[in-house]
């Protein structure tokens, strides 16, 4: 049986950080306050005076250190596939712009999912099934984001801002004939009816225009988080999908050798970690320092955990997600 590996990993941060005294210079809030509730130190944002990048262009440098951890080289990736909510342009996606960006042969299929904060385990799943079938044999996944264009720093936007922050996190798959190794169980879900808890609706192709200056005035083009809620349904839906997982691989919670969850909130994080009864050596925490880079939090922590020797072969890692959507997903994969 074909199971799907993961070859190498990478990611990249812009090198402007940003503490959350240096928010607190802009908007009412605080260090105190940012910590206590979301457990973020400081975040890290594209400096535009200096070097101006899109999300695309933080994934290529994410892409070339997954590629090189891999050695794979850019002409053997068959399918690209490139998570984020935060797109250079409304089109083309992100896919192709690093495909062009990274000279990767044309003809090669560059698809863009748009599951936000569970983008990166969608992106896995999608890709686990085509190298299970044997349509492709190498695979480039990346989660990419620039939120700090996207936020809002007045005080109107003092929820949202201080959680989010720029990063990218990319990851090479191939198939692997070892029965016991790589992607051992994913499942993914989402719940429409909560769509409007967690969004940017603006720009709107359901409006005539698509967005006015009373709209733009009024912030609409920011990202709209009813956070209570978000956090509400995240601590109880990612258990729920790590057990669910684990029960398809046939594990307990007790074999997690290291779970990585999507970076929302240290709360959430710490919550579920006690639902499942895991020990802090069982849990990898990097929000501290890069806040949540939504579908770029996966990899990013992945290649961290591997980096720094908490992530060794034959460990049993557990992800999940949750986000926007509401969407959220988990995978059990045999390092
Ligand atoms: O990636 C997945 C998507 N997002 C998430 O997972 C986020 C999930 N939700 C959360 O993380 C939390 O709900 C937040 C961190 C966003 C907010 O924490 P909270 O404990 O739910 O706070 P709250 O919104 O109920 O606000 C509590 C107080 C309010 O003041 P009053 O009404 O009690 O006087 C807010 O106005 O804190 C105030 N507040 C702030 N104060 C200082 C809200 N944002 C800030 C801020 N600094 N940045």
């Amino acid at each position: 049986m074909t199971r799907t590996r993961f070859l190498g990993t990478g990611h990249y941060v812009p090198s402007k950080v940003v503490a959350n005294d240096d928010l607190a210079k802009v908007k009412t809030t605080s260090d105190e306050w940012i910590q206590q509730r979301v457990g973020v130190r400081q975040r890290h944002y594209v400096d535009f005076e200096k070097e101006p990048m899109g999300a695309s262009d933080l994934a290529v440098h994410a892409a070339r250190a997954a590629l090189l951890d891999a050695q794979v080289s850019k002409d053997e990736i068959d399918l690209i596939i490139y998570a984020t909510l935060s797109p250079d342009r409304a089109f083309p996606g992100d896919g192709v712009l690093v495909q062009a960006k990274l000279d990767i042969p044309a003809g090669v299929p560059a698809l863009d999912v748009r599951n936000q904060c569970s983008g990166f385990l969608y992106g896995l799943a999608v890709a686990d099934s085509f190298i299970r079938q044997g349509t492709y044999r190498r695979v480039l996944l990346i989660g990419s984001e620039v939120q700090s264009t996207g936020l809002d720093f007045s005080d109107r936007g003092r929820d949202v801002a201080v959680i989010f922050g720029d990063g990218a996190g990319a990851v090479v798959l191939g198939p692997s004939e070892d029965e016991q190794a790589g992607i051992r169980a994913l499942c993914l879900h989402a719940d429409g009816r909560f769509a409007n808890e967690l969004h940017t609706s603006y720009p709107s192709s359901a409006e005539m225009p698509r967005l006015t200056p009373e709209r733009l005035a009024s912030g609409v083009q920011y990202p709209q988080m009813n956070g209570k809620t978000v956090f509400k349904h995240a601590v109880s839906r990612m258990p729920e999908a790590i057990l669910e997982v684990l029960s398809k691989a046939e594990l307990t919670a007790k074999d997690i050798d290291l779970f990585i969850p999507h970076q929302a909130n240290l709360r959430i994080t710490d919550l579920v970690q006690r639902r499942l009864e895991l020990s802090d050596a069982q849990v990898f925490n990097n929000i501290q320092d890069y806040g949540n880079t939504t579908a770029a939090s996966i990899p990013l922590a992945i290649d961290q955990a591997a980096k720094q020797g908490r992530l060794k072969r034959g460990d049993l890692l557990c992800l999940a997600a949750f986000g926007a959507g509401f969407t959220w997903a988990a995978a059990a994969i045999r390092w």
